[in-house]
């Protein structure tokens, strides 16, 4: 192999750090002169071994170099290549639609490996949040399946995909909490419960590591974004977040804490400004709680430019200052932006920042690395990406999945399930019979010519001569159904009906007329959720409400089929349609999941893990709210404060009484056990097919019971689940009254079970 001549290596050190060693190394691989491996590049060694030798010998330059996390482009290795070479490049983030095949990423790291004097590979990431090529159902619908161990399965799955191209790190979970569903980041998580959000941010890290992150089919995972950027004030992308100490704590750290102790290598710095002070500058956040309280020995990386993005935040007067705050305050790895790179080497040579900082940035980031096994495997196998996607198994879960987060919100009269004797069905809408809107908001490579429609969902359930008929009836939006600012001028969208939609709608009734079932599949695009996808407004966009209404006043019953990202505001569907579905953004799978549930081959037993509100002015409205000093009034003057839809909400074909509660004992000694134990039962006859929130989910179960089965179901509280976080950080459980509720959702439950925990 390649010896690096002695001149190249001069012009590479900085000259202030290296090691004299590091000068005469002779590359990966390569035996050193005593005909010995070095010490990093020897497997048997104990990482951090390896980690403090590698760091020995590298120059501040090659340092700074692992901080910068770049944008694989198109010429990446044009651009880059000489970078690559002199170990200034560390890592690859791939965009929208660069990586295609393992041998393009495999080229760039044999530079790094091969051609750079330590040989320190190369790590590559992406952002695969609900699969690669299968796509799942985003994860707020997946949250609905109350199913943790779903996420482990298709997260594996999605790893193994995307591990096939080349990929060793995923920039997820997304483990932010949201309360308002006017922020098109909610479809990205898991609804407003920490408790429950924390057992799914678990499971998606190991369902993306598994028990080892260096296997060639894992990922290594990354909680994001840290932290609080889903209180974004109005729900508009990036805004600035108030949270308290006490709530940040109870509501928004837990599933980063949860993820943590799943194994998660990497968390994400967010680009919100955290009570008071950015949080990729965020001290507290990063470095005091993560590190200091938490022991987090990973990597952190910013978000997208977010490190430079303190200047405009009014923290940082330069890219310099920026880097500086960044740094030192525990963000190790920045993204995209270029603010280490470019001033480091002149801050470490003033003073500014201290080389110890450098080196523990440097050392995480190598940590991260041979956690991925990169320094013993650098390269992927090229075989693995024949046959890697939308195998059996992975078309399986997706589709399991897709049913699983239905959750059926109205259902008149039993309108459904539907018969499978049915002779025609009207399948109306613009999500009809369009299989590709159904992906969602980061639906990686999925394709449209993956996905099953609705409508072809629908064909696989019925006789070959009944009859489909399909009509979009409108678009999902009018091109921009708000003003919006163009070129400096304000520009009112005009919403009123064309002669085209009018003959549309024409079509639409026709066949509603002459069907024997009616269904509208309506909801909102998919690049109206996801980043930078906020709403003002959360009635169904475009003309869609016209066209239910249209139809709906033929006086049949319809179906609803909803394909959204975010909790709607839905009275008027849930006054007039004889049944509503809620499919969510359901994936490549979706048309089939949600036929199962239309047929009642798989029973509907989604329930929501996200309030939905009546109207935009109840947002933020949540169930695990505190209480005020007057807990029945601060009601609207206009308008109700209940919600449509409380969390837990969810029907089944059947219906379910829940007995009265009973308690293994009325005391809780701390550090005991208590079991609440319910009678459940199935009430069909016949097969159909400081101050503590008022309700906090502390348990579920999900059985199945046949017609007229009952089941007793207990659930055990211990002291650790009763307590909570104070402002200071520090865990209460305090003796007092609790009260249990056994139910169905968090609005219902008879009189609840009162105990007392004692010391
Ligand atoms: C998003 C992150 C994402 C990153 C890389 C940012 O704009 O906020 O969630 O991981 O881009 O694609």
């Amino acid at each position: 192999m390649r010896r690096l001549t002695f001149l190249h290596a001069i012009l590479l050190g900085s000259g202030c750090v290296a090691a004299a060693d590091s000068i005469y190394h002779d590359g990966w691989n390569d035996l050193n002169k005593n005909g010995l491996k070095d010490a990093y590049e020897d497997p048997s060694q104990p990482v951090e071994q390896r980690v403090t030798d590698l760091l020995a010998r590298m120059t501040l330059d090659e340092k700074i170099g692992q901080l910068q996390l770049s944008h694989r482009e198109v010429d990446a290795e044009k651009r880059f290549g000489d970078a690559i070479r002199q170990g200034r490049v560390s890592s690859f983030l791939d965009g929208s639609q660069l990586i295609e095949t393992p041998t393009q990423r495999n080229r760039l790291q044999r530079l790094a490996v091969e051609q750079s004097r330590l040989g320190s590979p190369l790590i590559f990431g992406h952002d695969s949040i609900h699969g690669f090529r299968t796509i799942f159902p985003i994860p707020l619908a997946m949250a609905c399946a109350w199913e943790p161990g779903l996420f482990e399965r298709a997260q594996t799955v999605s790893a193994r995909e995307t591990a096939a191209v080349g990929i060793d790190w995923t920039f997820a979970p997304m483990v932010d909490l949201t309360r308002d569903p006017r922020w098109g980041r909610i479809a990205e998580g898991f609804g407003e419960d920490p408790w429950l959000a924390s057992l799914d941010a678990a499971a998606c890290v190991r369902g993306f590591q598994g028990s080892d992150p260096g296997a060639a089919d894992r990922l290594l995972a990354c909680l994001k974004h840290y932290v609080g950027y889903g209180a974004a004030e109005g729900g508009r992308d990036y805004n600035t977040t108030e949270i308290s100490e006490y709530t940040l704590r109870n509501c928004y750290l837990p599933q980063f804490k949860a993820g943590l102790d799943a194994g998660a290598w990497t968390v994400m710095s967010a680009f919100n400004c955290l009570s008071g002070y950015p949080a990729s500058g965020n001290r507290h956040a990063l470095t005091e709680i993560l590190r200091d309280e938490w022991h987090f020995p990973g990597c952190v990386v910013s978000d997208w430019t977010s490190v430079e993005e303190l200047v405009p935040h009014g923290v940082a007067e330069d890219a310099a200052q920026a880097a500086r705050i960044a740094i030192t305050a525990g963000v190790d790895m920045e993204m995209v932006s270029t603010t280490y790179a470019d001033t480091m080497r002149r801050q470490v040579a003033s003073n500014q920042v201290a080389p110890a900082v450098i080196d523990q940035a440097v050392r995480r980031v190598l940590g991260m690395k041979f956690a991925k096994g990169l320094f013993d495997r650098p390269y992927v196998d090229e075989a693995l990406y024949t046959n890697a996607f939308l195998t059996p198994d992975a078309i399986a879960i997706s589709r399991e999945a897709a049913a699983k987060s239905c959750v059926l919100l109205k259902n008149q009269n039993g309108t459904l399930p539907i018969s499978r004797n049915v002779k025609s069905i009207a399948v109306l809408g613009p999500f009809g019979d369009d299989g590709g809107s159904l992906l969602g908001c980061w639906a990686a490579r999925g394709r449209a010519e993956d996905c099953v429609s609705i409508a072809q969902g629908i064909r696989s359930k019925l006789s070959p001569d009944a009859e489909i008929l399909t009509v979009r009836g409108c678009e999902a939006s009018t091109s921009a159904p708000f003003m919006h600012k163009l070129s400096g001028t304000l520009v009112i969208a005009s919403n009123a009906p064309t002669a085209g939609d009018a003959a549309e709608i024409d079509k639409a009734l026709a066949a509603a007329r002459s069907a024997d079932v009616v269904l509208l599949a309506l909801g909102e695009p998919s690049n109206w959720t996801g980043e930078n996808a906020s709403r003002s407004d959360l009635d169904l966009p475009g003309r869609q409400m016209g066209l239910f209404d249209a139809v709906a006043a033929l006086g049949k019953p319809v179906i609803v089929v909803l394909v959204n990202g975010r909790p709607l505001t839905l009275p008027r569907l849930q006054a007039r349609a004889a049944a509503i579905l809620e499919a969510w953004d359901p994936g490549v799978q979706g048309g089939n999941g949600i036929a199962d549930i239309l047929f009642g081959d798989v029973e509907p037993a989604g329930r929501l893990t996200v309030t939905f509100p009546q109207s935009i002015g109840q947002v933020p409205l949540y169930y695990n709210h505190l209480n005020t000093g007057r807990p029945t009034l601060g009601e609207y003057v206009d308008g109700p404060r209940a919600p449509l839809y409380p969390f837990g909400f969810g029907l089944t074909y059947t219906t379910f009484q829940y007995g009265p509660v009973r308690l293994s004992t009325p005391e809780l000694r701390i550090g005991q056990k208590l079991a609440a134990t319910v009678q459940l039962k199935n009430r069909a006859v016949a097969a159909t097919a400081g101050p503590r929130p008022v309700r906090e989910l502390k348990g579920f179960q999900k059985v199945r019971l046949g017609p007229g089965e009952a089941r007793e179901l207990t659930f055990t509280i211990t002291g650790g689940e009763l307590g909570y976080s104070d402002a200071l950080g520090k865990w209460r459980l305090e003796p007092g009254r609790f009260q249990v509720w056994i139910a169905g959702d968090s609005e219902s439950g008879a009189e609840p079970v009162p105990f007392e925990v004692v010391k």
